[in-house]
């Protein structure tokens, strides 16, 4: 008699079998869709590096985002590109400036039964392209950076934000954020925290979308070395006692070493951003034909998801939630 041999086929024979099995799931609600509302244009303005994506006006922001709300994406995370920029980047917090009008819209359009979060920061503000102000030394002054960071998180919240995003990589930031938002009685309002942000080539294309390449240097004096991954634990661990409510990393594919390690080590809330330049390089691939883009983009969402996401930021999610859905 021989011994009964496994075999794992078995359970690869039909569909059936392999969806009973599954053991990680993708759906629409996981997912996290990126918007950009840019301030003085008429026409949403095609982004090149980014097929598919805009520079949304007003309007086609509404528009965009009730479409990809009623394919069952649930959270939304807006950014502003200001007409006007100045050293402080003080658009960033006028009551009146592009990402509040943007937020105002948001809220308006999807009501309560969706998550609206703003990206919190000043790369997108500021005329030099830095995430924060600059020292008589040309670099970014920490405190009196987060210092700007509360006033940006309190017009964003007043605006209709559900959470804030805060993504400049300053020290103590999700600290100061809570602090001032409970000051003003905005308990309510949530921090989804970049914790752990590299500072990564994959940022390229979206640079051209929020027109914030810093006009000199580079952003590796606050963002994260990419070779360190306790690092990073020991960032997203003090975010989390700073006070957040969703730790991520960024970006997602190179990184998915991280985002297991922080699943394991801390089992918080954990969302990974899947970059500009990840959506860039696949949507290149796929417009020459090298690959199916469907199957690409849903093989990349699940990898993320079976590292440990509970949350995908990604450009993908209006096609993906179809594919998922249709
Ligand atoms: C900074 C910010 C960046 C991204 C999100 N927030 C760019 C940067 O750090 O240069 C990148 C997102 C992407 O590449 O999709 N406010």
């Amino acid at each position: 008699m021989s011994f009964p041999q496994s075999r794992p086929r078995r359970l690869r024979r039909t569909p059936a079998l392999r969806e009973l099995i599954r053991e990680t799931e993708l759906a629409p609600r996981h997912l996290i869709a990126p918007l950009f509302v840019k301030e003085g244009i008429l026409e949403p303005q095609p982004i090149d590096s980014m097929p598919g994506q805009h520079q949304h006006t007003l309007e086609s922001l509404r528009k965009e985002a009730h479409e990809i709300a009623s394919k069952g994406v649930v959270a939304f995370m807006l950014f502003g590109v200001p007409e006007r920029k100045d050293p402080q980047g003080s658009e960033a917090w006028n009551p009146d400036g592009i990402a509040q009008r943007g937020l105002r819209v948001l809220r308006e359009e999807l009501g309560h039964d969706h998550v609206v979060v703003a990206d919190l920061c000043l790369d997108e503000y500021t005329d030099h392209g830095h995430c924060g102000v600059l020292d008589a030394e040309g670099h970014v002054d920490n405190d009196r950076t987060v210092e700007l960071y509360r006033r940006i998180a309190l017009a964003q919240s007043v605006a209709g934000a559900d959470m804030v995003g805060p993504s400049g990589m300053m020290d103590g930031q999700v600290a100061a954020i809570r602090e001032a938002l409970d000051e003003a009685g905005l308990e309510r309002v949530g921090i989804m925290a970049y914790a752990a942000k590299f500072a990564s080539a994959f940022y390229g294309p979206f640079r051209e979308a929020a027109e914030c390449a810093p006009r000199f240097g580079d952003r590796s004096g606050y963002q994260m070395d990419p070779p360190n991954s306790d690092e990073a634990i020991r960032e997203i661990r003090a975010d989390i006692e700073e006070g957040a409510d969703i730790v991520m990393v960024k970006p997602a594919l190179p990184y998915l070493d991280v985002v297991r390690r922080a699943k394991d080590e801390t089992r918080f809330p954990l969302a990974a951003y899947n970059v500009s330049g990840e959506y860039a390089m696949l949507k290149a691939a796929a417009r020459n034909g090298w690959l199916d883009e469907r199957r690409a983009v849903l093989e990349v969402l699940t990898s993320i998801r079976r590292a440990g996401a509970d949350l995908v930021l990604t450009y993908h999610a209006k096609d993906a939630a179809d594919w998922l859905t249709g």
